[in-house]
């Protein structure tokens, strides 16, 4: 009998209304239009406006598609995992609180911290549950509002960020296709570089912690820019080696949309065409655990059964990976 294998069988995403320009950036600190286009390649991101609205009230909305596309029912999922740095709270998990919003009853459910390579630390997670028989309908979904940790008096991070949350359906398959292979990985040396200081039980939270401004993104973005130009192109170079796919047998290659110069170094390691690589930054920025899955939503139409895609991240921790997988449908 073939390999049980997990496969993305649906794709919903959600990103706020309010577009947050370049201009209107430039107005709060001193930076640029063509500063932010040059150094990062971003022109604008979404916000999540409103009182109490968290990650779960984003990804109620991109589950909630893969349940109308789908026609799922919430009872039938047996198990989610969000990915998330801003949780709605430090406890509950969002997980528990999107299952609850959404009626997910019959599943287990949990958060999990990767930073931005958060969706592929799940995505390999979830996988495992499916290949080893113990659960048949999983959701992955990344969400974060960035916003709540960004500090728009510093230009150094304010331009970076946004908020978005996407996810998958994970079912099983004997077919050759789903999640193929994963690399991940860590170093614990990144901590000091990617970070915020306050909020834990470290550090919790005080009138010195808030008047320090520690409870906001804080990054040494030189030094991580280094670190993720390397390693996301290494360990995507090593999947197509370790399977011997050369940049023509692959459909797209699906970056953490960080930084334009991230991608492109990426695109250009493993020798693949611009064409064949998803890029969003310029309409979302970074937002940490969707950006993967909110690619794979944009361009759900033009993927094709078969498929061979990598995912790939970088992000805080240090942590970062890749992932191959052949796609698993042609959308309707
Ligand atoms: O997703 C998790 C992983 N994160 C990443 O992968 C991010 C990695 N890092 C980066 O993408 C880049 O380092 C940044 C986009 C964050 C910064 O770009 P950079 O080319 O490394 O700039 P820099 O931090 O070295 O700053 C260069 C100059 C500085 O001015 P001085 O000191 O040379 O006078 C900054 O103050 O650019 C200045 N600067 C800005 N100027 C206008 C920094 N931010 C801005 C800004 N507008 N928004």
């Amino acid at each position: 009998m073939n390999k049980l294998r997990a496969v993305i069988t649906a794709v919903g995403g959600y990103a706020p209304d309010y577009v947050l320009t370049n201009h209107e950036l430039s107005q709060m600190v001193d930076t640029s239009d063509e500063w932010i286009m040059t150094r990062v390649g971003i022109k604008e991101r979404r916000i999540l406006k409103g009182e109490r609205k968290g990650p779960s009230d984003m990804a109620v909305h991109a589950i909630s598609q893969i349940f109308e596309k789908t026609g799922t029912s919430p009872d039938e999922i047996d198990l989610l995992i969000c990915a998330t740095v801003t949780p709605d709270h430090i406890f509950p998990a969002t997980a528990n609180i999107i299952s609850d919003k959404l009626g997910i009853r019959n599943a287990h459910s949990y958060d999990l911290n990767a930073g931005c390579s958060g969706f592929l630390y799940a995505l390999d997670t979830a996988s495992k549950f499916i290949e080893a028989g113990a659960k048949k309908k999983v959701i992955v979904v990344g969400a974060d509002k960035m916003s709540s940790i960004t500090d728009y008096t510093n230009r150094n991070t304010c331009v970076l960020f946004g908020d978005a949350s996407a996810a998958v359906l994970l079912e099983p398959t004997t077919e050759k296709v789903g999640i193929i292979d994963s690399i991940l990985q860590t170093d614990g040396v990144g901590r000091t570089y990617l970070k915020m200081e306050a909020g834990g039980s470290v550090m919790p939270p005080s009138h010195e912690t808030i008047d320090q401004k520690l409870h906001y993104i804080y990054q040494d973005g030189k030094h991580v820019f280094k670190y993720a130009v390397s390693r996301m192109a290494d360990v995507s170079v090593e999947m197509m080696k370790k399977h011997g796919i050369e940049s023509k047998d692959l459909a797209w290659l699906v970056p953490h949309q960080a930084n334009m110069r991230i991608i492109d170094a990426t695109a250009e390691r493993m020798n693949l065409d611009k064409s064949k690589v998803m890029i969003n930054i310029q309409k979302y920025g970074n937002t940490t655990a969707a950006t993967i899955p909110l690619c794979l939503w944009e361009w759900e139409k033009q993927l094709k059964k078969g498929d061979n895609i990598i995912l790939a991240a970088f992000g805080a921790g240090f942590t970062w990976g890749s992932i191959l997988i052949k796609w698993g449908y042609d959308s309707k």
